[in-house]
């Protein structure tokens, strides 16, 4: 089964694959250049960034030697600045501790500034053809889908059930072109909505298709609407003592101790008088 689906896909991929700059190159500054710079905006708008960069700085040392201005002057309008000195910052690394060349293993390229798992990724296979997958929202889709997995992926306790699916599904001889085709087949074919399904190559083996189920997948939890909520809690002092009550309710805090509580709808200045006993209540304005 999983042969089946990488054959497949890297045929897919062979006839459906866009010509992409970064594509026809194992040069590890280059790839990782492209990714940092597609990590957040979409291959229409990063395409020119990226042609434009390497251009100014067709090597790692070029970059190094550039100054901050020219770089985030390059960077105007990709948004995420902290990108463009992360970049920046990496390439000086880079030069310094490494002379100039990237790290060829997925270890090293993990410590890099700005380099998180899913890029060392992309470099160690697309530069060094070493098999590590790629997962990025296009692969959770096309997993998702392909194999009928109901894991949120948004929720960081799945990664370990997609990671083991990518590291038996990748291609071990050509984990580059692996690579790049499922992404591709994620971003071209499986859709996040309307995906290509009646023209798809896995139309009898994709779960999500036969059983139907192509909009469920992949399951992701809604992020809980955040909720400002006020409280006033009130401070009646006797003497020594003081009212604590406790909450009982289905909510936060069950069974804690807490001063009285008034709850408001907005953040309210009705309750600030609190300087009379407990035979001379609060008198609300
Ligand atoms: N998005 C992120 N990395 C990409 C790549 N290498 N090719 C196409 N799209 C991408």
């Amino acid at each position: 089964m999983r042969e089946d689906f990488s054959k497949k896909l890297m045929a897919w991929y062979a006839v459906n694959k866009r010509i992409l700059p970064w594509r026809n190159t194992t040069n590890p500054y280059k790839i990782w250049l492209s990714e940092i710079i597609l990590q957040q905006t979409r291959v229409a708008q990063g395409t020119k960034y990226y042609l434009s960069f390497i251009e100014n700085f067709p090597t790692v040392t070029q970059l190094a030697n550039a100054s901050e201005n020219e770089v985030l002057k390059l960077w105007q309008g990709l948004g995420y600045y902290s990108r463009a000195r992360n970049l920046h910052f990496t390439a000086k690394l880079i030069e310094k501790e490494w002379k100039g060349k990237f790290p060829n293993n997925h270890v090293d390229l993990l410590k890099l500034k700005g380099v998180g798992t899913y890029t060392a990724a992309a470099i160690a296979s697309f530069a060094f053809n070493l098999p590590y997958p790629v997962i990025d929202g296009n692969v959770y889709r096309v997993l998702s889908r392909m194999f009928g997995i109901d894991n949120p992926i948004n929720q960081p306790i799945s990664n370990k059930i997609f990671s083991e699916l990518a590291n038996l599904l990748i291609d071990k001889k050509n984990p580059a072109e692996y690579n790049q085709a499922i992404m591709e087949f994620g971003a071209m074919q499986c859709l996040p909505a309307n995906p290509n399904c009646n023209n798809c190559t896995f139309i009898s083996s994709c779960f999500a298709f036969n059983q139907n189920r192509v909009k469920e997948l992949p399951v992701k939890l809604k992020k809980t609407k955040q909720k400002a909520r006020f409280f006033n809690f009130l401070d009646f002092q006797d003497g020594e003592k003081t009212i604590l009550t406790k909450r009982t309710a289905n909510d936060i805090w069950k069974g804690l101790y807490q001063f009285p509580l008034v709850e408001s709808q907005k953040n309210s200045q009705r309750y600030q008088r609190l300087d009379h006993g407990l035979n001379n209540p609060v008198q609300q304005r």
